[in-house]
């Protein structure tokens, strides 16, 4: 039955050089990693393993609940007062990842009297978000604030919520963050911002939406996953204490899902504590993603991610084999993760690049593209 089924679906994808296939990576392995999101390094950082050794020993391996059962300890609250200071917002709420904290966060907002505005370059846990919300959603043109204003003068709905990403994932380029916040308070919309690449990247680690003086705002809420500058697993909403309070009662993805792993907490909090003990770090991201655009003649980023464009989702997967033969593990991007189509290379940069890898890393890519196209 389901050879019928699959395997002319399966056929389909690898016709048009889109199938996608998991490989195991060795944990001594000596490639330079130019693909993973530990933007800040510190996913072996010795004092972050630690952490995380001592909350296993502590707590043992597991939460043992959903939040609101027993899966709530004195990590994951630790967590929440220790990020909501670092990026200046009143509350943070811990989910089990990122993808739940947006699935959490704009279900339990969302309904019929709710719009949601998305930017069509928005990640796809926000996009799944709008589909479980069974709100009425209007996709705006990418970083087009007339647009998104436009449709929330336009609502009959009394509530709308308006996301976009700080630093988009694929083309690594910025929000508008001030004018969204400014168009959304006219409107007494939510702007919500996800800053899985800002949080340990942008303003020196803070994040975008602190930088634009926008945290702490009555309409402007957060999320954040924990899986990149944080080093662990996990994801955060954060905001106004009552969004907090409203999310405990009736964000699903919270309630019904088992808390996060106390280990992953206190990793995660580990990373926080390295970050501002040492600031230098996210600037070291940035003079890595300045070298790779340079090189590779690409804008310079906001973000971690360097995206170089290919001919066709072939060469993208042709080229990242033929880096990772050479010692260098590079991402790619194909559809459907891409908003425009447009296959590509995904470089990630990391604080923990030395320039010797670098340089050789820019030098297998070139011979890669070179030797593909
Ligand atoms: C913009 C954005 N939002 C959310 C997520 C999901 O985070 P997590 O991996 O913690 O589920 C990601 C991660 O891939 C992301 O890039």
């Amino acid at each position: 039955m389901l050879e019928d089924w699959l395997a002319p679906k399966s056929a389909a994808l690898e016709a048009r050089g889109l199938t996608r296939r998991l490989r195991a990576r060795a944990a001594d392995d000596d490639l330079i990693d130019l693909a993973g999101n530990d933007y800040l390094g510190l996913a072996r950082d010795p004092r972050v393993i630690e952490a995380a050794a001592e909350a296993l020993h502590t707590w043992g391996t597991g939460s043992t609940a959903s939040r609101l059962v027993t899966g709530t300890t004195a990590l994951h609250e630790e967590l929440e007062t220790a990020l909501a200071a670092y990026v200046g917002q009143e509350s943070a709420l811990v989910f089990s990842s990122g993808y739940l904290a947006n699935l959490g966060v704009v279900t339990a907002l969302g309904g019929p009297g709710t719009l949601l505005v998305s930017d069509e370059h928005i990640h796809a846990s926000l996009v799944d978000a709008c589909r479980l919300s069974r709100s009425r959603v209007e996709v705006a043109p990418h970083n087009d604030v007339e647009a998104v204003e436009k449709v929330l003068a336009e609502r009959n709905e009394p509530h709308a919520v308006v996301m976009t990403e700080s630093v988009f994932s694929v083309l690594s380029d910025a929000a508008p963050l001030t004018e969204l916040a400014a168009v959304a308070e006219a409107h007494q919309a939510l702007l919500l911002v996800d800053e899985a690449h800002g949080l340990g990247v942008t303003s020196g680690g803070r994040g975008s939406v602190h930088a634009a003086g926008l945290a702490g705002l009555d309409h402007v809420a957060v999320t954040m996953t924990l899986s990149k500058s944080m080093a662990s697993q996990g994801g955060v909403v954060l905001g106004p204490a009552l969004l907090r309070e409203h999310l405990v009662n009736r964000s699903r993805p919270f309630i019904y899902d088992t808390g996060l792993n106390p280990a992953a907490c206190a990793a995660a909090l580990a990373a926080l504590r390295v970050l501002e003990a040492e600031p230098d770090r996210p600037g070291r991201i940035h003079a890595a993603t300045g070298r790779l655009a340079t090189v590779f003649d690409v804008p310079l980023p906001a973000g971690p991610v360097v995206s170089i464009p290919m001919p066709g989702p072939q060469q993208a997967v042709q080229a990242a084999d033929v880096c990772r033969l050479n010692g260098v593990r590079v991402g790619s991007f194909r559809p459907p993760s891409v908003p425009d189509g447009i296959s590509r290379l995904r470089l990630t940069a990391h604080a923990g690049l030395s320039s010797h890898d670098l340089d050789r890393a820019c030098d297998v890519i070139v011979e890669a593209i070179g030797q593909v196209s």
